[in-house]
């Protein structure tokens, strides 16, 4: 529902006085952000984090963020595992914008706020999304916004699961951080792979098509288990030496290993092979029957936008 306010959202420094009106409205947002004890508010007011708001015209508040840069004593499991990865970032702690003002640009506004006003212009912005239980109309405007998953992680103590996601300023992807926590370790797949490919890719001489590069199979492996995951790239059909498009022929995780980020390395690891051979696009053909909110939540944090019945990324 849009609201009735002139001009478009602005954004400054919150202040102690409207401390009750965030929490009123942070806790109207639960259970997408966390309660936040009293004394953290004041800490964050007094300067641990850049909190700022946005009025909604009436004498109250219709959007607020909350942002950390490192080295802050802020004791939250997610502001942590970016830390123990990254030099440079800029934590979005939560962002919420009250309900009758979503779907208005109110969260891209307040996003162009957090952006402008970064202690560190160069810094990816990093901050996490829940997929359990799932966050899907955050993912989405995160996904919009060029966020991008670089881990997943279940926040200890809570049981939530949450899809880590950065952003940089200048829109290059960030690189997966996903290494230390799924175990796996990523490889080209050879010719002596091609049992294993050929049991996600259906195509003739497989080992053939590795040796000879028409097919490139990116491999997830972990100790002791051997081969946990596999993304298979080829050249689109008709394109010959000059495509300009990778297709996505497969894209596999084992059940029991998703959503600790393997999906999101090989995606990433796919994306750099597919670049680096001067291609444009990725493409996968996602039939109607898999498009499953996972799916699609999926394909969004890790930059496929729908392209009629293929999922796409453009590589910049
Ligand atoms: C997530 C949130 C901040 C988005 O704020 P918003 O003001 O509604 O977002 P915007 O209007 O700027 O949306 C920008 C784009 O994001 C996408 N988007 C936003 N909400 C969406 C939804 N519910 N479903 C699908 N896409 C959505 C759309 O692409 C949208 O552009 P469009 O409206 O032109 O299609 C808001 O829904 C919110 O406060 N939710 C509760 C708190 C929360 O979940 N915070 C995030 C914790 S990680």
């Amino acid at each position: 529902m849009a609201v009735d306010v002139s001009g478009a959202p602005s954004f400054r420094d919150a202040t102690r006085a409207d401390i009750p009106a965030i929490v009123a409205l942070n806790d109207s947002a639960l259970p997408h952000v966390n309660e936040l004890p009293p004394a953290t508010w004041l800490r964050f007011v007094e300067g641990e984090a850049r909190l700022r708001v946005a009025a909604d015209g009436a004498g109250g508040i219709a959007a607020f963020t909350a942002a950390l840069p490192p080295g802050r004593a802020y004791g939250s499991h997610n502001y942590a595992w970016f830390q123990r990865r990254m030099a440079r970032f800029l934590y979005l702690d939560r962002i919420v914008v009250a309900a009758a003002f979503r779907r208005d640009g109110w969260g891209r506004a307040a996003y162009r706020d957090v952006f402008a006003s970064a202690p560190d212009p160069g810094a990816p912005v990093a901050c996490e999304v829940n997929l359990d239980p799932p966050n899907d109309p955050s993912l989405a405007f995160h996904g919009g916004l060029g966020f991008r998953e670089v881990g997943v992680q279940v926040v200890p103590g809570s049981g939530k699961r949450v899809a880590m996601l950065a952003r940089r300023p200048d829109g290059v992807v960030e690189p997966s951080l996903a290494g230390p926590d799924d175990g796996a370790t990523l490889r080209r797949a050879t010719p002596a792979d091609a049992e294993a490919v050929a049991a996600h890719v259906a195509a003739a001489d497989i080992a053939g098509a590795l040796a000879s590069g028409r097919l490139l199979a990116l491999l997830a492996e972990r100790a002791g288990e051997g081969i946990v995951g596999i993304a298979a790239l080829a050249d689109e059909a008709s394109g010959g030496a000059g495509a300009e498009c990778c297709i996505l022929e497969a894209l596999h995780v084992a059940p029991g290993l998703r959503g600790r980020g393997i999906g999101a390395r090989l995606v990433a690891a796919a994306r750099r092979e597919a670049k680096a051979r001067g291609r444009r696009r990725v493409e996968a053909a996602i039939p109607d029957g898999v498009r499953s909110p996972a799916v699609l939540a999926f394909c969004a944090t890790n930059g496929f936008a729908p392209a009629g019945q293929r999922m796409r990324i453009e590589l910049a």
